[in-house]
């Protein structure tokens, strides 16, 4: 049989690679964005007694009421962001399914949608699977700013979409209030819609502010802002997440979303409601995971190996310049097979650019994970 792919150029994603070749030689996954440490007991405990309680038929398609309420109560409180809870607010399967239904109902045939490479691996494919171009602006290594001019430069009257993901994954980078700045001319002059993926939104370090869309009114008039609870209560299996959209945006989301998944886990969203509405888990997140980051750079000190500035996210890229000249996919999987550490190569989220000698690691670890890790990188 003869099939005309949609997506020609899509093979199995670097994720499931990396995370495979790890299990198959016994290396140290820090590839994969995960945590391998458990989460809070008594979010387990939540769910169970939802569950027993009788809580497991399909959630309402817009999401457990209580849910959209405490995550329009966090934006409020957050980023002084009102949005109705009713109309405004969409629980979604991860941030994935989110980022796939905002770009499939917006997205026409032949629209283009501006990405920044080095990008988060989903949103290229869902754009060419709804029939839109995806235009590649690049953030450059060492810095990976956005270059504001290549962006006015990139759009078109054909632009319907900026997509934005700040903490940035994999360069580790965040949007600062210059950016924000930009971004609203950008927005004034073209009346574009953005894409905002913030799922590490509660992973800032060094006491910088996220940038949400939410804090400023003429940016969020425009924005889908993705979350995922995922990150914040290290629950990656779960997959649920949420989308803040104005209403016009919001039903337009809506008409996707239930057909793409109707709705989402009924007692995981119980569970998840009390804590987001008790103000739990993501008051700490930062500190705990900036010692995580401070414990993984300590420990990797001296060696070859050069850091480059982690801002936010649980990501850290390292320079392996002074260690080898191979590509970063030869050296990942090379890393892996010899030295049993697993990593991923940022070539995996590059459109145009050659990658640059860095490799990203992930230190949602514990600690004697991280410092195994580093014992087997110091050899190096
Ligand atoms: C930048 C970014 N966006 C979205 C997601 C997907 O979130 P979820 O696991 O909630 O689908 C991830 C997960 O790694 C991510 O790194």
């Amino acid at each position: 049989m003869h099939l005309r792919s949609k997506l020609p150029a899509v093979g199995t994603t670097i994720f499931t690679v990396m995370s495979k070749l790890a299990a198959d030689v016994g290396a140290i996954n820090l590839s994969q964005g995960f945590p391998d440490f458990d989460c809070d007991p008594a979010l387990v405990d939540a769910v169970a007694r939802h569950m027993r309680e009788g809580r497991n038929q399909y959630a309402p398609m817009q999401g457990v009421p209580a849910l959209r309420q405490a995550v329009a109560a966090t934006l409020e409180a957050l980023y002084g962001a009102a949005y109705d809870p009713d109309g405004e607010i969409t629980i979604t399967s991860g941030g994935t399914e989110a980022i796939f239904d905002a770009v499939a109902a917006l997205v026409h045939s032949g629209d283009e949608a501006i990405v920044f490479e080095p990008c988060y691996d989903s949103y290229v494919p869902a754009i060419e699977v709804n029939g839109g171009r995806a235009v590649v602006v690049s953030l450059r290594y060492p810095d990976y700013r956005v270059p504001w001019d290549e962006v006015r430069a990139a759009i078109s009257p054909r632009t319907r979409m900026i997509v934005l993901n700040s903490p940035h994954n994999p360069t580790a980078t965040i949007l600062s209030e210059s950016d924000m700045t930009e971004l609203t001319r950008i927005v004034d002059d073209s009346g574009v819609t953005i894409l905002s993926d913030e799922v590490y939104e509660h992973i800032i370090f060094d006491g910088a502010r996220h940038e949400s869309m939410a804090r400023y009114p003429a940016l969020r008039a425009h924005s889908f802002i993705v979350g995922s609870f995922g990150k914040t209560y290290h629950v990656t299996g779960w997959k649920v997440g949420y989308v803040a959209a104005p209403a016009a945006l919001s039903a337009e989301f809506r008409k996707v979303h239930q057909f793409v998944t109707f709705s989402t886990n009924t007692p995981v969203q119980h569970a998840l409601a009390e804590f987001l509405a008790d103000g739990r888990g993501y008051p700490g997140l930062s500190a705990f995971y900036q010692r995580k980051r401070d414990l993984f750079l300590a420990l990797i000190e001296g060696s070859r190996w050069k850091p480059l500035l982690s801002r936010g996210t649980y990501f850290q890229l390292l320079d392996y310049s002074a260690i080898t000249d191979e590509t970063d996919m030869d050296f990942a999987l090379r890393l892996t097979r010899e030295h049993g550490v697993a990593s991923i190569p940022t070539s995996a989220f590059l459109y145009t650019q050659t990658a640059p000698p860095v490799l990203r690691f992930c230190f949602a670890k514990k600690d004697e994970t991280l410092e195994s890790a580093a014992t087997r990188l110091r050899d190096l």
